[in-house]
């Protein structure tokens, strides 16, 4: 099979994984479950109370688990696929911690996979910032300490898997293997750097086709990635239910669900 074009870059968020459930962490008055965001999203509001930041993560990783990839990462995974025994080469880069797009795709699409904030699924260590393949939920929904396998997480054969719940402090905190020190959810936090966005950038100046899935565009980096690409001469498309806020970057809008546009789309390619 052969591509119109030759480098792809897909940038995902969270709209293409509305359709599976995923219950979108921020609501309109910027609480997130009745928290502030800086709360439990931030290196300050885990220090404060990493008790609290644990018990969000473990219902979010228990919520991640019970949702099912849709037809948009079916569609997406398959595409992948196909990419890999042509001649066009595909980057999928994703704001989602929702870990749907590994399900879909039946392993880690490694090399051209970018999460960049990061994966419900891993742990790092917060001395020497070691990631742990982590499908652990600490705590249930009414908060009490527990240690339930969230299985269907997606695990990375490439780190190191707590497979039994590792240590835990007095708090109920999961201590790393390597230090005995605290883990963190590897997801990254207001106010941190997002991962591997010199490779995206790579990527982005290099691509002749740009696709952004499912997402509002005015969250940085990843707003910007449809202007780089442009500017480096890629077609840029955008797949979502409203137009979004950087929609001056894209040659065409495609508006309508991910799970109807982007099989159409996909179609013309
Ligand atoms: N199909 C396509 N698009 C959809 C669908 C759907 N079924 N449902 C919703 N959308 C669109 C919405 O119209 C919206 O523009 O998806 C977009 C989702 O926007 P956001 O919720 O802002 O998500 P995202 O752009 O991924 O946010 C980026 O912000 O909250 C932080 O770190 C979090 O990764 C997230 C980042």
């Amino acid at each position: 099979m052969d591509f119109r074009y030759k480098r792809i870059v897909f940038l995902t968020g969270a709209g293409i994984s509305a359709e599976s459930g995923v219950r979108t962490f921020r609501d309109s008055s910027g609480l997130w479950e009745n928290h502030k965001v800086e709360e439990v999203a931030s290196p300050s509001g885990f220090q404060k109370d990493p008790v609290l930041v644990w018990k969000f993560y473990s219902l979010r990783r228990l919520q991640a688990a019970e949702a099912k990839p849709n037809k948009a990462h079916a569609t997406l995974a398959n595409l992948l696929h196909d990419l890999e025994k042509s001649h066009s080469k595909a980057t999928l880069i994703t704001q989602n911690v929702d870990t749907l797009h590994e399900r879909a795709y039946g392993a880690l699409p490694d090399k051209n996979f970018l999460d960049i904030h990061g994966t419900l699924s891993r742990s790092r260590c917060t001395k020497c910032s070691k990631v742990y393949s982590d499908r652990w939920a600490y705590f249930d929904a009414t908060g009490k300490s527990v240690d339930i396998h969230a299985d269907d997480l997606w695990s990375n054969a490439s780190l190191t898997c707590l497979l039994t719940t590792p240590k835990r402090n007095a708090n109920g905190i999961p201590l790393s293997p390597c230090c005995t020190e605290q883990l963190r959810p590897d997801i990254v936090w207001f106010g941190e750097r997002p991962q591997g966005v010199e490779k995206a950038v790579e990527e982005l100046t290099r691509c002749d086709l740009f696709v952004a899935i499912g997402t509002s565009g005015n969250v940085q980096p990843a707003s910007n990635f449809a202007a780089v690409a442009r500017k480096a001469g890629a077609h840029t498309v955008c797949i979502n239910l409203e137009s979004p806020e950087n929609a001056g970057a894209f040659h065409e809008h495609l508006l309508g669900t991910a799970g109807d546009k982007l099989p159409e789309f996909l179609k013309k390619i």
